[in-house]
C-alpha cells in the first residue's frame, strides 16, 4: 500500500531529536526553528517528558472517559494557575481542529444559533465547521460548504456589528495572531470592541490559541495582551510537545450537561502526562521569560538584514517578510545550512516557530545563514 500523497515532502528523514535539533539517519544535525509547526514547546525529547511519558505508559497508557481520571483534574488546576484563566472549565480532545470543532459546536448549543463569523486569512483546521471557518476555498469540500460562515476583513468592526445584529451568529472565531495566514494582527480597539459586541449580541467569542497558546507569544495566551474575556479558548500544538492533544477552556457562563461533548481518546492518561510535563517545564524553566528575551534579541538581530521588509508576530511566533517569494530561500536554508523554518499562506514570509527553549546562539546561527543566502 502506498501513502495517500497529500504532502509535498522535503527529502529529509529525521530519526532522532534533542531540544532544538533534529538528526537524520546519517546523523546530520538540523537546527529546528519550525518546531514541527509550532508543536515543540519544551524541546525535543526533554528528559522529564521522556521519563514521565515512559513511566505513565508502563503503568497505564489509556482508559476511556467513563472512569475517574485524577490526572485531568490536576491538569485543569495547573492550567488555571499558569494561564490565569480563573474559573474556566476544561474539555480535552486530540487536535487543534477538534478543539475548534468542539468550540463551534458548543457555541451553537449555547446560543441556539448557527452562523459563524471568521476572518480573512484565518486558519482553524480541516474538520467540518473548523474548515468552513477557514479562509481557504481549496480545502473546503462541498460537504463542508453547507456551514453558514461569513468571512470578514480582519479589523472590520462595521461589518462585524452588521452581521451580529442579525442575531443568527453563534460564534466569532479568531486567531489573535494569525499563524498559517502569515502573522497578521489587528488593533487593540478591534479585539476589545469585537469582544464587547459578542457579549452584546449573545455570540460566543472564540480565541483560537491552537498555535499562539502555551507561552509561545511570551504571554500564556496571545489574547492576554488585550482586555478581553473569550467565551471559549481552543488549545493544542505546544500543549503536548508532540503528543497529540487538544482542548477547550470554557467560560463558566456556558453550562455542561452529560453527553453534550464527548471523545474516546481525549484526555487519556498519556496525553495528560505529556501536558502536565509541558506545564511543569514551562514554569520550572521560566520559558515564557525566555520567549520574551529571545524575541527581543531576534528583533534586534533582524535589523541587520536590509532586505527585510517587515518583521511580524510576537514572542517566538515570528514572520520575516520579504518583497520576493521565499520558497527558494527556505529550501537553501534547509539544504545549505541545515536550518528548518516555516512557510505561510503569504508566499513572501518565513515563519519562525522554535521550541521555547531556543537560545541566542541559535538565533545567531540563523542570521548568519540568512545573510549568507541573501548576499549570495
Ligand atoms: C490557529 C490554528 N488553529 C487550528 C489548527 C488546526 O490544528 P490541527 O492541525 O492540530 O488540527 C491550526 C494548525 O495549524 C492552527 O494553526
Amino acid at each position: 500500500m502506498s501513502l495517500f500523497n497529500v504532502y509535498p515532502l522535503f527529502d529529509i528523514t529525521p530519526v532522532k531529536a534533542k531540544d532544538v535539533y533534529v538528526y537524520d539517519e546519517n546523523n546530520t544535525e538540523y537546527l529546528d526553528l519550525y518546531g514541527g509547526h509550532a508543536v515543540i514547546s519544551i524541546g525535543h525529547s526533554h528528559p522529564k517528558y521522556v521519563k514521565n511519558i515512559s513511566d505513565q505508559v508502563a503503568k497505564m497508557g489509556f482508559y476511556s472517559n467513563s472512569i475517574q481520571n485524577p490526572m485531568q483534574v490536576e491538569l485543569a488546576n495547573k492550567l488555571e494557575e499558569i494561564s490565569g484563566c480563573k474559573d474556566y472549565e476544561l474539555f480535552l480532545c486530540n487536535s487543534g481542529a477538534e478543539a475548534n470543532e468542539n468550540a463551534l459546536k458548543l457555541a451553537s448549543f449555547h446560543t441556539d444559533k448557527k452562523k459563524v463569523i471568521a476572518f480573512k486569512n484565518g486558519f482553524h483546521g480541516r474538520t467540518s465547521a473548523a474548515v468552513a471557518a477557514t479562509d481557504n476555498p481549496k480545502i473546503i469540500a462541498p460537504i463542508n460548504a453547507q456551514q453558514e460562515v461569513e468571512i470578514l476583513e480582519l479589523g472590520d468592526l462595521v461589518g462585524l456589528e452588521k452581521a451580529l445584529a442579525k442575531n443568527d451568529v453563534c460564534a466569532v472565531i479568531i486567531e489573535f495572531i494569525q499563524g498559517v495566514g502569515g502573522l497578521d494582527e489587528s488593533t487593540t480597539a478591534f479585539y476589545e470592541t469585537a469582544d464587547k459586541l459578542c457579549k452584546k449580541y449573545n455570540t460566543c467569542f472564540i480565541a483560537d490559541e491552537v498555535q499562539s497558546g502555551f507561552g509561545r507569544t511570551g504571554d500564556f495566551f496571545a489574547f492576554q495582551k488585550f482586555n478581553v474575556t473569550p467565551d471559549i479558548i481552543s488549545i493544542a500544538k505546544g500543549m503536548g510537545n508532540g503528543f497529540p492533544v487538544g482542548g477547550i477552556l470554557i467560560h463558566p457562563s456556558i453550562k455542561a450537561s452529560f453527553g453534550l461533548l464527548g471523545t474516546t481518546f481525549g484526555g487519556n492518561h498519556l496525553a495528560c502526562a505529556a501536558t502536565l510535563t509541558v506545564l511543569d517545564v514551562i514554569k520550572e524553566e521560566k520559558l515564557m521569560e525566555n520567549v520574551k528575551d529571545i524575541s527581543t534579541y531576534f528583533i534586534e538581530k533582524s535589523k541587520e538584514i536590509p532586505q527585510l521588509k517587515n518583521l511580524k508576530g510576537r514572542g517566538l511566533m515570528l514572520g520575516l517578510e520579504f518583497d520576493f517569494p521565499i520558497a527558494e530561500l527556505r529550501k537553501n536554508l534547509i539544504y545549505n545550512h541545515k536550518i528548518f523554518t516555516g512557510s505561510a499562506k503569504n508566499p513572501n514570509l518565513i515563519r519562525i516557530l522554535p521550541s521555547l527553549t531556543v537560545q541566542k546562539k541559535h538565533i545567531d546561527v540563523f542570521f548568519e545563514a540568512l545573510k549568507s543566502e541573501l548576499n549570495s
